[in-house]
Order: C-alpha cells, then sequence, then structure tokens
C-alpha cells in the first residue's frame, strides 16, 4: 500500500440534521491514496447522509472538509467532481438504451470543433472508453451493445469507469456489491482493487461484512449517526464488527489497529 503523503479527504466533526433527526454528529473519517476505507453500519446509521456529503449533494452543518489538506466547501456534485471526488451511487444511473461509450460519456461529451463530424466525437470517445475499461480489465464484448443487455457486474463496472474519465482521486462506492451473484461479486470486489493499486482513495460503504473483509484496508463503523469504532485490515474478528454495528459492546483504543 503507498500512503507517501497525506490523506486525499479528511472530514472532522461533520455534523448533520434532518429535522429533529441526527443523521451525524462529529463524525472523523479520512482517506489516502492508494487505501481502500469502507463505511459500515445499520439502517440509519448515517451512510448514505456521509456519502452525499463528500459527493456535494448535502452540505455539513458544522465540521471541516480537507481534500489533500485543502480546506473545502463542497457545495455541489460539479464542486466535488471538481475537486477530484466521484461517486458511483447504488442505483448506477445507467441509461439502459445506450451503449458503454455513450453512458461513460453521458454528461461529459468530448465536443468537437463545430466542423468535425459526429463520427469523429464516436472514435475518440471509443478509444478513452477501450483505455478506462482495460485500466480496470472491465471486458465487454462490444461497445456499442445496449448496457440493459450486461451482466450486473459488467454495468457496475461501467458505473465505476464512468466515474475515472475524469481521473478522480478519491472514488466513493455506494453497495456496490448489492444485489450481484458470486462471481459478479468477486469482479467488483477486484474492480475496487485495482482503483486501489492505481493509488487513488477509494470509500466503499456496504452492508456485507464478507466483501468488506475482503477488500478493505480500513473499516469505520457509524451507529446512529457516530463514528463508534475505526478497524485495521487484520485487526479485527468478524464479531468485532458486528458488535461495534450493533453496539453490543464499545471496542477499546488498542483494537485500534492491531495487526
Ligand atoms: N432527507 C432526509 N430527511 C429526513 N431524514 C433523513 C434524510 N436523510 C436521512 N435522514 C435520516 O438520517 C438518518 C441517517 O440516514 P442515512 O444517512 O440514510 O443512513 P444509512 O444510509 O446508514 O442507512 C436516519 O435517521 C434517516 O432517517
Ligand atoms: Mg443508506
Amino acid at each position: 500500500m503507498t500512503q507517501t503523503s497525506g490523506p486525499l479527504l479528511e472530514l472532522t466533526k461533520v455534523t448533520k440534521h434532518f429535522g429533529g433527526v441526527r443523521a451525524l454528529h462529529e463524525v472523523d473519517m479520512s482517506v489516502h491514496p492508494g487505501e481502500v476505507v469502507a463505511l459500515i453500519g445499520d439502517n440509519g446509521a448515517g451512510k448514505s447522509t456521509l456519502v452525499k456529503i463528500v459527493s456535494g449533494v448535502e452540505s455539513p452543518e458544522t465540521g471541516e472538509i480537507r481534500v489533500r489538506g485543502q480546506s473545502t466547501r463542497l457545495e455541489s456534485p460539479r464542486a466535488a467532481a471538481e475537486a477530484g471526488i466521484r461517486t458511483v451511487f447504488q442505483d448506477l444511473s445507467l441509461c439502459d438504451n445506450l451503449d458503454a461509450v455513450q453512458n461513460l460519456f453521458l454528461g461529459q461529451e468530448r465536443h468537437g470543433s463545430a466542423w468535425s463530424g459526429r463520427r469523429i466525437r464516436r472514435h475518440v470517445m471509443e478509444e478513452q472508453a477501450q483505455k478506462v475499461l482495460q485500466s480496470l480489465s472491465v471486458k465487454l464484448r462490444s461497445l456499442s451493445t445496449p448496457v440493459v443487455a450486461l451482466s450486473g457486474g459488467q454495468r457496475q463496472g461501467i458505473a465505476i469507469c464512468r466515474a475515472l474519465i475524469s481521473d478522480p482521486a478519491v472514488v466513493i462506492l455506494d453497495e456496490p456489491t448489492a444485489a450481484l451473484g458470486v462471481s459478479q461479486r468477486a469482479e467488483v470486489l477486484d474492480l475496487i482493487r485495482r482503483l486501489r493499486d492505481q493509488g487513488r482513495g477509494v470509500v466503499v460503504v456496504s452492508h456485507d461484512m464478507k466483501d468488506v473483509r475482503q477488500v478493505a484496508d480500513r473499516i469505520v463503523v457509524l451507529r446512529l449517526g457516530a463514528k463508534v469504532a475505526e478497524f485495521h485490515r487484520g485487526g479485527y474478528t468478524p464479531s468485532d464488527l458486528v458488535s461495534a454495528m450493533t453496539g453490543a459492546h464499545e471496542p477499546s483504543d488498542d483494537e485500534d489497529g492491531r495487526s
């Protein structure tokens, strides 16, 4: 794992309420280059709220967000993208009737000059699509098949590759293996490892403890809006995760970083 510099993304004491509901309370989280951080917690723990905050969809009431050490306000999804943070939401937001290339460039099409034809732009986009798909070893029989005809793993692959078109430093994945079969799940875990090997910071929200244990370098546990535990690879047992999530016992400090 390469951790030559400080964190790519760092949240300090981030708090957010919805009406009277405490969604997040003074939550700290960071992700370094070449690191996979898993965010786990029961329903209502605050995972989606945290993802929305770092995606620029919601703003925190208090607390600080730093990107590469610089204090930042991620006021919109565009601002988050410009800061190098891209999110793949659970619904993937793919257009079923469009092909892989069209989906990859959806909303970020390469515009040719006024006199260059449509075919030229398509050619440029196809070349770039090939490159980004290859970088994650996403295999498609054809670039022009409507994505509705592809497997769940391939669709997740395309959604992740779309996030990579702008070469983000941080990629956030919301439940990337939910609703996938065993082999496609393994495929997606491989994609996550490749993102890490490319030196990106990866944040994965997941319900699946097995997936989390396989892929996470660090695990942040939220419960009722608060961060209740943090575990490092090799420094926890499966039951530690469950107890932290359910509040069965509060882990002591020496469980953090044991390896
Ligand atoms: N837009 C919203 N309006 C009101 N309450 C919300 C909203 N979004 C989330 N919440 C509440 O905030 C808490 C955290 O929710 P959420 O971040 O979705 O948790 P998780 O993704 O871990 O299930 C929950 O109590 C939820 O009901
Ligand atoms: Mg959620």
